[in-house]
């Protein structure tokens, strides 16, 4: 595989890693005096980020990154900060505050699953299952998906989105602590039809897939986010690398392994020569269009997952490439003090408008918070034997 990713740029070192973690988590300290008791919006304006509800699909990432900051540090104060937010994510899911959609385990796996993973909350256990109990409530037997967005059974809206494999571990974490098999067969049967329908010929990924309401029939693929619909967004094609990661991760199924290599073969070879990725592969070297940096830590993190399960040389191919995107997001991206920005990842990309997509213009060239919770996931992956809250 001579993609140009392995041209130019030499993998973060140890040293580096250690050095870009301490950084991150005392970023992360840095801002808890703002946001202890309130959440990180999801993007930044001007590379900082305001102050926001526990509202949308997005503010999990910022308890995730106390989390991975507390295994770092042990600092107090870290802990004190995640379990208030726990606390909101209790509520939320009680309250029914903006549930209605798919992303319960971008919201509830890094918050309240870890929360119990790593200090036995109850609360955290609650709020979770009943997030998952949500999740599952989005099942369609005609297609065999999880409905993303809108009213259950709306023909508008009757699609999966790539994405939603990372809110599957929610589902396979629910049936382990549950005892009731019926999350993980829901997340079985998602990832089966998913997979089936977003994957291209040549490798790229639809954004999302429309079915049938009627019969199940799969209908098209269709973009929201990306440039148009027949092209891969940047951080859908990341989605897809970390998401049949997760999957293999969950079923062993061996067929995931080629998807997964397929999926990440596409995204490695697109990148430009500095290896952060534009927001869509429609654009590459000499383009003027903003970059995704979040797409190239979510596509780390992927790979380091999946490396735990290959063979040696594919192991070591991917492990060197999720070391080749570090280095490059630790050169070009990574915030280094605080007046810089409050977040911890540069150059991310939101939403950006084409004439082909249904975006507005939203986190432009900012950090999003949920790059930097992969940014610091995937420097913890590098530098401890990481338990992952997916
Ligand atoms: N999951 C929504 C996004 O990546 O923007």
């Amino acid at each position: 595989m001579d993609t140009p990713y392995r041209a130019n740029m030499a993998p973060i070192t140890p040293a580096q890693v250690s050095a870009a973690k301490q950084t991150a988590c005392a970023l992360v300290q840095a801002s808890l005096p703002e946001f202890a008791h309130t959440f990180k919006y999801s993007h930044s304006e001007g590379n900082f980020y305001s102050a926001s509800e526990n509202l949308d699909w997005t503010p999990g990432f910022w308890t995730g990154q106390l989390w991975l900051a507390w295994e770092a540090t042990h600092a107090q104060p870290l802990r004190d900060a995640a379990a208030w937010q726990v606390h909101s994510f209790w509520e939320r899911i009680c309250n029914h505050v903006e549930v209605d959609h798919h992303d319960m385990g971008f919201l509830y796996s890094p918050s309240c699953v870890a929360a119990y993973k790593l200090t036995g909350s109850e609360e955290g256990k609650a709020a979770a299952l009943l997030a998952a109990d949500q999740l599952a409530g989005r099942f369609q037997k005609k297609g065999g998906f999880l409905q993303a967005w809108g009213k259950l059974g709306a023909p508008d809206n009757y699609r999966l989105i790539i994405d939603c494999l990372l809110n599957l571990p929610l589902l396979y974490w629910a049936s382990e602590v549950s005892g009731k098999p019926h999350y993980a067969e829901i997340a079985n049967q998602h990832i089966h039809t998913a997979l089936n329908h977003v994957l291209r010929a040549d490798d790229s990924t639809y954004h999302t897939y429309f079915f049938d309401p009627a019969t199940g029939a799969p209908l098209r693929g269709v973009t929201a986010q990306g440039y148009c619909d027949g092209s891969a967004w940047a951080r859908g094609q990341a989605w897809g690398v970390y998401g049949t990661a997760l999957a293999y991760r969950y079923t062993r199924r061996p067929a995931y392994i080629e998807t997964f290599c397929r999926i990440t073969d596409f995204f490695l070879a697109k990148l430009p020569q500095d290896l952060v990725p534009y927001w869509d592969f429609t654009f590459g070297d000499g383009s003027t269009e903003p970059r995704d940096s979040s797409a190239s830590a979510v596509a780390a993190c992927g790979m380091l997952e999946m490396a735990q399960y290959l063979d040696g040389a594919r192991a070591a191919y991917y492990t060197d490439a999720a070391k080749k995107l570090m280095a490059a997001l630790l050169q070009h991206c990574a915030v280094q003090n605080t007046q810089q920005s409050n977040g911890l990842l540069l150059h991310g990309t939101y939403a950006r408008d084409s004439q082909f997509n249904t975006c507005q213009n939203r986190g432009v060239d900012e950090c999003n918070i949920w790059g930097d919770y992969y940014y610091l996931e995937a420097l913890t992956r590098l530098s401890t034997g990481w338990h992952p809250y997916w």
